[in-house]
């Protein structure tokens, strides 16, 4: 199901925006158990929360995004009691991985519980399940587990296909007109790592990385005692359902024409593009070790390294779309593991719609 037209009438966002207060945390929790929706913050990107075992809620969060129904949802937990209470069975390497890296930005695929919704899974036997780290996630999350059922279902708050979200203001401007006045968006600042979460199947007889995120397969595979090759050995098998959205090739993407251009390409397929359209809006997003100037192109300097490039990616996306570039020419980013996620998005980001 694509919900795709605006609400017909009232002001372009209506949901009220709160800061981080112990009464913003009540009335957000307030807001979940009367099945609204709350975008809040994680130190991945924001999430459009949902109570994770309300059925209106959770069709209210697909209707929002405008994503279709078969695409499931990550459920969020405060604390490990509530993780394994939907789950089927809670593996060793479950342990393992959760004892590292949780709170944090890993979300991990289980054989559900019957607990679970068809609605959050999509139809699934499996469930992902993360534990944020965000002090204003935590805060709503144990707030709404003294209240209500303390799991929030949360897809990234952006339209389906388009940018996530690292700050409040990219919730209003990207999603917020779909939001009622009983929504509620918090705002806890720009997202610490920017990306989403990486995604680790644990459901199957092996581990599979099923998307790169911010934390690296490295070091996964290390806690579970694997090379991280191991990690992404793809079965192939299932590629009828869309088991993780961002896995779609034209994903996280801006409205400018995004394209990936080598380091030393950069300067000439700039002059190509400038002669073949004048007067386009062309932003380089090139590292600061290559700033060449070239005449026509507004250079917007990257950082380094992958974390610092990981934390502004989205929010350089969105504002070259605020912006009104036409064109986004992008130098590819290095090719080893740390760069794994960024090469990911980027990678989606410029893929043919
Ligand atoms: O960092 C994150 O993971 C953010 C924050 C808000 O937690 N959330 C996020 O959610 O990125 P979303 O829905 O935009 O991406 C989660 C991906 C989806 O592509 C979904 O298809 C996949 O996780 N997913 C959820 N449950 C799954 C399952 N049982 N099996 C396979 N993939 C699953
Ligand atoms: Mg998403």
């Amino acid at each position: 199901m694509l919900e795709t037209a605006l609400p017909k009438k009232g002001p372009a966002v209506r949901a009220a925006l709160l800061t981080d207060t112990a009464e913003s945390i009540a009335e957000a929790a307030q807001a979940l158990n009367h099945g609204h929706l709350v975008a809040l913050p994680t130190e991945t990107v924001y999430g459009l929360g949902g109570d994770g075992f309300n059925p209106q809620a959770v069709m209210q969060i697909f209707k929002a995004k405008g994503r279709p129904s078969d695409h499931p949802v990550i459920l969020h937990v405060a604390d490990l009691d509530h993780a394994k209470s939907l789950s089927a069975s809670w593996p060793e390497s479950a342990d393992r991985l959760a004892n590292a890296f949780w709170p944090g930005p890993l979300t991990i695929i289980l054989k559900r519980s019957d607990r679970v919704l068809d609605l959050v899974t999509g139809g699934q036997d499996t469930v992902g399940i993360r534990m944020p780290s965000h002090p204003l996630a935590r805060a709503l999350l144990t707030k709404f587990s003294a209240c209500g059922s303390g799991v929030i279902a949360a897809p990234s708050a952006n339209r389906f296909g388009a940018v996530s979200p690292t700050q409040a203001a990219h919730v209003l401007s990207g999603i917020g007109p779909w939001l009622t006045e009983d929504d509620r968006i918090l705002d806890g600042g720009p997202c610490a790592v920017g990306v989403e979460s990486t995604i680790i199947d644990l459901s199957g007889p092996s581990p599979r990385l099923l998307r790169p995120g911010g934390l690296s397969a490295e070091k996964i595979a290390a806690v579970l005692g694997l090379s991280a090759s191991t990690l992404r050995v793809t079965s192939g098998s299932d590629t009828t359902v869309p088991r993780v959205s961002g896995s779609l090739q034209s994903h996280y993407a801006p409205r400018a024409i995004a394209q990936l251009v080598p380091p030393e390409e950069l300067a000439e397929a700039a002059k190509k593009i400038i002669e073949k359209q004048p007067g386009q809006r062309v932003i380089g997003l090139w590292r600061s070790a290559v700033l060449t100037p070239v005449a026509g192109v507004e250079i917007w300097p990257m950082p380094e390294d992958p974390e610092g490039y990981a934390r502004v990616l989205y929010c350089c996306l969105h504002d070259a779309d605020k912006a009104g570039a036409d064109v986004l020419l992008i130098e590819s980013p290095p090719s080893d593991a740390g760069w794994e996620a960024v090469a990911d998005r980027l990678m989606r980001a410029c893929a043919a719609r």
